[in-house]
């Protein structure tokens, strides 16, 4: 089973968002330096090129969501310092050949494995081919906080790391405890728990009204509270250890499995639906996806109505960036019509024929508001 971890030189931070600042930092990329990244993104992807002093420069996807390379060629400059090869969905890109472009160009090539935390391109294991890489754990694994940093030649144990301190640890530990009550996790010991809980928000509204609303509070790092800005003080610090504890002692193996078992169901029940288009039908091999990409004519409408029936849609690139808005066609019309459904390790096959189901009645327009359809 492969992954990010197979890289030799590894640090825990708290967020993906760190890990890229980090990997920037320590590639030597400062103020005037350009970096390339995809036109199709997320905020929390730019906020730390813009953070170091650096400049974005957007290059274009093509339908298949892989890097258009001619159009990467002519966006280097003088300035070019290093280039952030996102794997998206966890469609592995072609790491052999922009290994090479690289090399060519002199360039630091950066992984974002956000959504690749698991897989393999070309017998290699996903981040190991560029010089960095990062993760966004918490889209994985059931964890409060966590990003990755890895690296295949550089020894990151320079870098000194902090504590993100007790109250943030101990948010951490409660936060997974809430999560886990919700999905009915602690099993027997439920009742006790909720207790726990019951009175930790108790004590917490009384110390609140005892002395009053800090606003300067900032106990938790943006990403875990789900923002998509960039927050420096998070910034060399490690991950929580409860979090780690998690990360650390989550049986791994199955995981690819599944996800691709959850995957192929979704192409499977939504192959030839109106309205609609897979973006990939086929996963290639050593791809471990994190999410389920469907272009969608009418994205709003359907996200909105499978999201009120408990669907957790994701909508990765929904906003993209002023600078890139004329880049690249590709990426606006993803931005607009392509909805990911989830096809998470935890779903199982019961939950995956209901899943499908919602989403074929909905592209069949057999949903309507009065339904009556529950989530599961
Ligand atoms: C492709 C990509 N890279 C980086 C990040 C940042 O990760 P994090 O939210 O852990 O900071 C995200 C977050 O959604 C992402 O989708």
């Amino acid at each position: 089973m492969r992954s990010i971890l197979d890289a030799p030189h590894i640090l825990k931070v708290t967020s993906g968002r760190v890990a890229l600042a980090m990997a920037l930092r320590h590639a030597g990329v400062s103020s005037g330096d350009e970096v390339l990244v995809p036109a199709f993104h997320c905020e929390s992807m730019i906020t730390p090129i813009r953070w170091l002093g650096a400049h974005p420069v957007f290059y274009r996807i093509q339908r298949d969501l892989m890097i258009d390379m001619t159009d990467l060629d002519g966006k280097l400059s003088k300035a070019t310092r290093a280039l952030i090869v996102t794997h998206f969905f966890g469609f592995p890109q072609d790491t052999i050949s922009l290994r090479r472009f690289c090399d060519k160009q002199h360039v630091v090539m950066i992984e974002d494995c956000a959504h690749a935390f698991f897989g393999s391109y070309a017998g290699y294991s996903m981040g190991c081919v560029g010089d960095y890489a990062i993760a966004s754990v918490m889209k994985f694994f059931p964890v409060f906080d966590g990003g990755c940093l890895v690296s295949r030649e550089s020894d990151l144990t320079a870098i000194p790391l902090g504590s993100p301190g007790f109250i943030t640890a101990a948010k951490s530990a409660v936060n997974m405890l809430e999560r886990a009550t919700l999905y009915q996790r602690p099993g027997v010991m439920i009742s006790p728990v909720r207790g726990a809980l019951a009175l930790k928000n108790l004590v917490w509204r009384a110390a609140k009204r005892r002395f009053g609303r800090t606003e300067k509070m900032n106990f938790a790092p943006p990403s875990s509270e789900g923002g998509s800005w960039f927050d420096p003080a998070w910034m060399d610090i490690g991950m929580t250890l409860p979090s780690r504890w998690v990360f650390d002692h989550t049986l791994l193996t199955e995981i690819p499995t599944i996800r691709r078992r959850n995957y192929e169901m979704l192409v499977a029940g939504t192959r030839s639906l109106p309205n609609s288009r897979i973006l990939n039908s086929e996963l290639p091999e050593g791809a471990v996806p994190m999410v389920f990409p469907l272009h969608v004519e009418e994205a709003d409408r359907v996200a909105s109505m499978l999201r009120k029936q408990g669907i957790a849609i994701w909508r990765f690139g929904e906003f993209i960036d002023a600078e890139a808005r004329s880049v690249c066609p590709v990426s606006m019309d993803y931005s607009e019509h392509l909805l990911q459904f989830p096809c998470h390790q935890e779903l199982c096959i019961s939950d995956m024929a209901w899943l499908v189901g919602r989403i074929r009645s909905a592209l069949l327009g057999g949903v309507g508001k009065n339904s009556g359809v529950t989530a599961s």
